[in-house]
């Protein structure tokens, strides 16, 4: 392997000493960071997602309650329970577990989340301040993801970073905080013609598309950094979007999966509730 290892588990283990000692401090002011998770139905992803939510917030001292809510809930149903939380005061962050069952309309649940108590940043008004640079909650994949190619020591101004995939809570948050980076930046997907063109001249390339080692040795400019958002699952292993055992041949820093920004994103949404306590200040 020629490529350095971004492992997100020890960057992990590392922010959430500082976080912990952070949670503390702020005990110590009579506040107690707390976290709602909003689980409706009986998804298998995301009642394991839940799960790993509950364990990272007691490890940091973080109060947690998970909400798990029918799967024939109705939408008056999840968005009293949204606004109940709303006026939580032991509540600092909501997170609405994403995806809902089919018959609930995600960006009205998704709208009724408090901005300021929006940890996972996709509240409209956080992405308008997020495109327009202004300080708001920034989604935790992009913002772990960040911190890993930060974490590189590389010099990002005039970088070439290339985004693959373009969702709003990955791809274009992505694509906006490397571009608050100064990477001059290129979003990619499913109807880009000739895409290894474009990431075989990434300096920075965010794998983001959900598909399966379908980012190639070949596609991959020597040197590198790569990251790999992607979690798709092949015969009952968990692979990334980007087909580890070769590229990591080419690229000069790579991110695993399991062990990358996945670890990150539990992190950064420890982060985003823990700066939301701060900001309450009660
Ligand atoms: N489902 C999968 N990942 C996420 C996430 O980061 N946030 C929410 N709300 N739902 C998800």
């Amino acid at each position: 392997m020629s490529a350095q290892l971004l492992d997100g588990k020890a960057m992990s283990d590392e922010l959430r000493q500082e976080i912990a000692a952070r949670v503390a401090a702020l005990k110590a002011k009579g506040v107690v960071p707390g976290l709602a998770v909003i689980l409706v139905g009986e998804d298998p992803a995301s009642q394991i997602y839940v799960r790993n939510k509950g364990i990272a917030c007691e490890q940091t001292g973080v109060y947690s309650r998970t909400i798990r809510m029918p799967a024939e809930s109705t939408q008056q149903q999840l968005e009293d329970e949204i606004r109940r939380l709303n006026a939580d005061k032991r509540i600092h962050g909501i997170l609405v577990q994403l995806p809902l069952p089919a018959h609930l309309d995600e960006s009205a649940a998704l709208a009724a989340v408090a901005p300021e108590k929006d940890v996972d940043g996709f509240h409209m008004i956080n992405a308008g301040r997020l495109m327009n640079g202004q300080p708001g909650v920034t989604p935790c994949t992009p913002k772990g993801a960040m911190e890993m190619i930060r974490r590189t020591g590389a010099d990002l101004r005039g970088k070439h970073a290339v985004v693959v995939g373009r969702s709003n809570i990955v791809g274009k948050p992505m694509a906006m905080l490397l571009l608050q980076a100064d990477c001059t930046v290129t979003v990619c997907h499913s109807k880009t013609r000739n895409l290894a063109d474009f990431t075989r001249d990434a300096d920075i390339l965010v794998a983001a598309a959900g598909r399966a080692r379908f980012i190639t040795a070949d596609m991959v400019k020597p040197g590198a950094i790569v990251i790999d958002v992607g979690i798709n699952r092949v015969d009952g292993k968990v692979v990334g979007d980007v087909d580890f055992d070769v590229v990591k041949e080419v690229a000069g820093w790579i991110t695993p999966v399991p062990g990358g920004v996945g670890r990150m994103t539990i992190t950064m949404l420890l982060k985003n509730t823990l700066e939301a306590a701060e900001r309450a200040g009660c």
